[in-house]
């Protein structure tokens, strides 16, 4: 059961956290949220910056709750890949100088790895393989899990990212950022069949649809247009039935392609991680849905769906006993396919 300090810093939260093995020992996380809304997204630069200024004080924080010495720790781990350059960087250097310092290894783990693992800070997955949903502002992903590193990819958004989707039709909606959580507060109480919305689905070069795949970016453009039309009749925007029916067909997209993968691919349960798995709409439909078809379902907790360090830190530790570490020297990489994880990590074995 080895215990670790792990670092997140790959976007708009600053987060460290101790884990052992599955417990979470301590966990921060420090958001810049309020600091990238007023340009209405994030700015890489100013991302950095506020990590340098962070992150020490939430190491020294999650090290001073968890009651442990670095001598206790076993590993020390940080995010590096995908995300902004320079905001990888910090969480990165901070954690291997800090390894080094204290003769430990270091683990650089895959942010998307990071997700699939806050699924085990939960109720434990029952055996066998699974399907798990990854939806988060950067990633929107149907990936097939046979075990820790084993995974393949089934689907995917070919244009936005489901939780960009949100972020991006908050914007026009005029409801402020990140848009997952101001929109679902503004669907409340509204009426989400009152406007039908397209599901976006991908053509083959064959003929027919992709099965799995996604497409936000037509729903984006739809709400755009239903908005022009509204505001050219006068009148106040209708926010709530706008937001819960744009909620609602999102919800609706995502759980229908990921039941028809679970069920066309013999996989048994369904997993949902990434920030947008904190929308409520969205765990009370896959819920239902899975119940009616018999799929066993599991969700991560709400606090560990959007970035975390916690998260980072589980997978860490299920490399860590897998005799796996990562070179002082690894680099940093903006994008990196799932599949290559392993490609993070030397002296594998068993994964
Ligand atoms: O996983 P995450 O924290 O960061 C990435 O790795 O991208 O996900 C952030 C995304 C944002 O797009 C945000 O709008 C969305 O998750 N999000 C939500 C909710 N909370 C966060 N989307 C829908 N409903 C929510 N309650
Ligand atoms: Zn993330």
């Amino acid at each position: 059961m080895p215990t670790l300090l792990a670092v997140e810093t790959s976007c708009d939260e600053s987060a460290a956290a101790v884990v052992r093995d599955r417990t979470v020992l301590a966990s921060a996380v420090a958001s810049q949220i309020e600091e990238h809304a007023r340009w209405g997204g994030v700015v890489p630069e100013i991302a950095s910056r506020r990590h340098v200024e962070a992150l020490p004080l939430l190491i020294d924080q999650v090290m001073a709750e968890s009651g442990l010495a670095f001598s206790d720790l076993d590993g020390i781990a940080a995010t590096v890949a995908p995300g902004l350059v320079g905001a990888l960087l910090v969480g990165s250097v901070t954690a291997r100088t800090l390894a080094a310092l204290h003769g430990l290894p270091f683990l650089g783990v895959h942010h998307l790895e990071g997700h699939l693992c806050s699924v085990h800070l939960g109720e434990p997955l029952p055996p066998g393989p699974a399907l798990v949903l990854l939806v988060s502002g950067g990633h929107t992903e149907l990936i097939r899990l046979d075990g820790p590193g084993r995974y393949g990819r089934l689907g995917r958004s070919r244009d936005d990212a489901a939780g960009e989707a949100f972020d991006k039709v908050a914007r026009l909606l005029g409801l402020g950022y990140p848009g997952g959580p101001a929109i679902q507060a503004a669907a409340a109480g509204g009426d989400a069949q009152r406007f039908s919305l397209p599901k976006g689905r991908v053509s083959l070069p064959e003929g027919g649809f992709h099965p799995y795949d996604f497409s936000f970016s037509g729903l984006k453009t739809a709400v755009l247009r239903l908005v022009q039309g509204l505001e050219a009749q006068g009148g106040p925007l209708p926010l709530a039935d706008l937001a819960a029916s744009f909620e609602r067909v999102v919800a609706e997209v995502l759980v229908e392609r990921t039941c028809r993968c679970a069920r066309d691919q013999g996989l048994g349960t369904v997993v949902m991680v990434g920030g947008v798995a904190a929308n409520q709409r969205l765990r009370t439909l896959m819920a239902e849905r899975c119940a009616a078809l018999g799929l066993h379902w599991r969700v991560a907790p709400l606090a560990y769906c959007t970035d975390n360090a916690a998260m980072v830190g589980v997978a860490a530790a299920q490399r860590l006993e897998a005799g796996a570490h990562s070179s002082l020297k690894l680099a940093v990489t903006p994008r990196l396919p799932l599949e290559q994880a392993d490609g993070l990590y030397e002296a594998l074995r068993g994964l």
